[in-house]
């Protein structure tokens, strides 16, 4: 997707932002009369079902159907019922990479790559890096392309997002399990951690109805709920991240605006330092934790 924005959904997840537009997907789709295998055709058609970026989306499913006109119906109908873009093409931009992404299967933030960001410039010679709440597997794929060779490891509770996570880590070395957050982790692991990168759901639960539906229909609700007030799994990363780290080692999780004071709180609470990263642009908040 070379550097642009081509999908409105990218800050889905906050609760605090919401679309002021119709919600994607909201208004029927014309269908057309005709195989919607144009350019132009395809656009209106996306255009017409309230899509911002018509063109460019366009674009991307001209190409991931490769020529095939019934695939091209099939993703723009998909499209225009409001399934997200990277769930219709199969794919999402992140870290400069392909991310193979399926239905079921939450789709990585463009913004969650300050996470990985934060993540390098600590530790540009960490050895063994943890992917937590895994998904897709996006994160893990950057750091382990990033670090080079790397004992990547990445775990998911959800089966769709191990099989998703399998596909986009296999080629870099990594191994993916499944579980709940650290029981599925090799116990040869504790203590030897020196990234553990944790983008867990932190979406407070209240909120979830607030999410655009991009996010709300079509993500799986563990993918997104974090509690009462978004912090539960935090909490319980935070909680744990010490056995696993290695002296040194550190822990991010991706934060909100008005989490972050009390998802620091559960970082020092666990006896780990802890700091609060800030990018405006994406914008993104990242807390990170590290091990004395
Ligand atoms: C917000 S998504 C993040 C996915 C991925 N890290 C990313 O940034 O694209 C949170 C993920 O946490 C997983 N998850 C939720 N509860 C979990 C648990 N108790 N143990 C492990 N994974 C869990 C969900 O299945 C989902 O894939």
């Amino acid at each position: 997707m070379s550097g642009r924005v081509l999908s409105p959904r990218s800050d889905t997840v906050h609760p605090e932002r919401v679309t002021t537009r119709a919600p994607f997907g909201s208004r029927k789709a014309r269908l057309l009369p005709h195989r919607s295998d144009t350019r132009d055709a395809v656009a209106a058609t996306l255009r017409a079902a309230g899509c911002v970026f018509a063109e460019d989306e366009a674009d991307m499913i001209l190409a991931a159907a490769d020529g095939d006109p019934d695939a091209v119906d099939h993703m723009v109908t998909r499209r225009a019922a409001g399934l997200p873009l990277e769930l219709v093409v199969g794919w999402a931009e992140f870290g400069g990479r392909r991310i193979h992404v399926e239905p079921g299967v939450f789709v990585p933030r463009r913004r969650t790559e300050f996470l990985v960001e934060e993540a390098l410039a600590l530790a540009p010679d960490a050895s063994v890096v943890v992917d937590l709440c895994c998904g897709s597997g996006a994160v893990g794929a950057a750091l382990a392309a990033a670090l080079g060779a790397v004992d990547l490891h990445a775990a998911d509770i959800d089966p769709a997002a191990v099989r998703c996570a399998r596909r986009n880590v296999a080629s870099l070395g990594g191994r993916v399990h499944q579980g709940d957050l650290f029981d599925a982790l090799p116990a040869r692991l504790r203590g030897r951690v020196d990234l553990l990168a944790a983008n867990v759901p932190y979406v407070p639960s209240d909120e979830i109805a607030l999410l655009p539906a991009e996010a709300r229909d079509h993500e799986p609700r563990a993918a997104l709920d974090g509690g009462v007030d978004g912090l539960d799994i935090l909490r319980r990363v935070a909680a744990e991240a010490p056995e696993w780290l290695a002296p040194g080692g550190h822990v991010l999780t991706e934060t909100s605006p008005h989490q972050a004071r009390a998802a620091l709180s559960a970082f020092t609470e666990a006896g780990l330092d802890a700091h609060l990263a800030v990018c405006q642009e994406r914008p993104a908040r990242v807390v990170i934790g590290t091990r004395r």
